[in-house]
């Protein structure tokens, strides 16, 4: 085979158990099981394509800059890297969540300002520059439920799926920003110098999702 492997990313954490048996259903296993390995490139039963596996939040610039050719993502991390060089075209409907403005609960209206904790620095912006109330936006990496119980922030902008993170720390959501699921993401170069090949793959992985409805 002359032409270098089709490069898939993966996020690893919630949305990596998920995907695999889709790709399986696409005909593409890896050779090794990636929880005991700390390998970060994966082979698979197709010796034309090749997995690696990363943070979530990586895969949008990998997919971007080309290193992967395909890529698979929440719709929250796309949303906050954005879109550029990326085709968006396939909803895998899994790890379906919602991401919330949140408080605690019965908080008060802020009259000025707005402090904000999030993850999510870009969506937070816009969302309330949208709604043309003045935000300042303070990024933490991780348990934002916290923010407003210490007197970090006003609000924070997470991602809700029960409501059992916000109801044990006394928390409620307040406005719904966006309906979230996995995403697949394809370079748009390879997108259209390997179009037979990644629309295979599209097609079985589109398939497999139908087929789980
Ligand atoms: P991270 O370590 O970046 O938080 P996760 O593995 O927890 O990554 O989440 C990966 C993706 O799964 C998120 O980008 C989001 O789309 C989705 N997700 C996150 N939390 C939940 C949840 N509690 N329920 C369902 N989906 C979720
Ligand atoms: C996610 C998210 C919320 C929680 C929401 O956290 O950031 O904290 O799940 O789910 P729930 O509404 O069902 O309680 P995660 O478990 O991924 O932890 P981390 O991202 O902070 O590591
Ligand atoms: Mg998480």
């Amino acid at each position: 085979m002359s032409q270098k492997p089709l490069t898939i990313a993966l996020s690893k954490g919630r949305i990596l158990k998920e995907t695999l048996p889709l790709l399986k259903a696409a005909g593409i296993e890896l050779l090794e099981d990636p929880s005991a390995s700390r390998k970060l490139i994966f082979d698979t039963t197709r010796d034309d394509v090749k997995i690696i596996i990363i943070r979530a939040t990586d895969v949008p610039p990998y997919v971007q800059h080309g290193a992967a050719d395909i890529g698979v993502a929440g719709k929250d991390v796309l949303m906050e890297h954005g879109a550029d060089g990326v085709f968006e075209p396939l909803d895998l409907n899994i790890a379906r969540c919602k991401l919330m403005v949140a408080a605690v609960n019965d908080a008060p209206d802020v009259g000025g300002r707005l402090r904000v904790a999030t993850k999510f620095v870009n969506v937070a912006k816009a969302y309330f520059a949208e709604q043309g109330k003045q935000a300042e936006v303070i990024k933490l990496y991780g348990a934002m439920e916290l923010a407003p119980l210490v007197g970090l922030a006003d609000r924070i902008v997470d991602i809700v799926d029960t409501g059992n993170t916000l109801r044990a720390n006394g928390l409620e959501p307040t406005e719904l920003i966006a309906h979230i699921s996995t995403r697949v993401i394809v370079n748009r170069a390879s997108m259209k110098t390997r179009h037979s090949d990644i629309q295979a793959i599209l097609d079985k992985l589109a398939e497999a999702v139908e087929s789980r409805k």
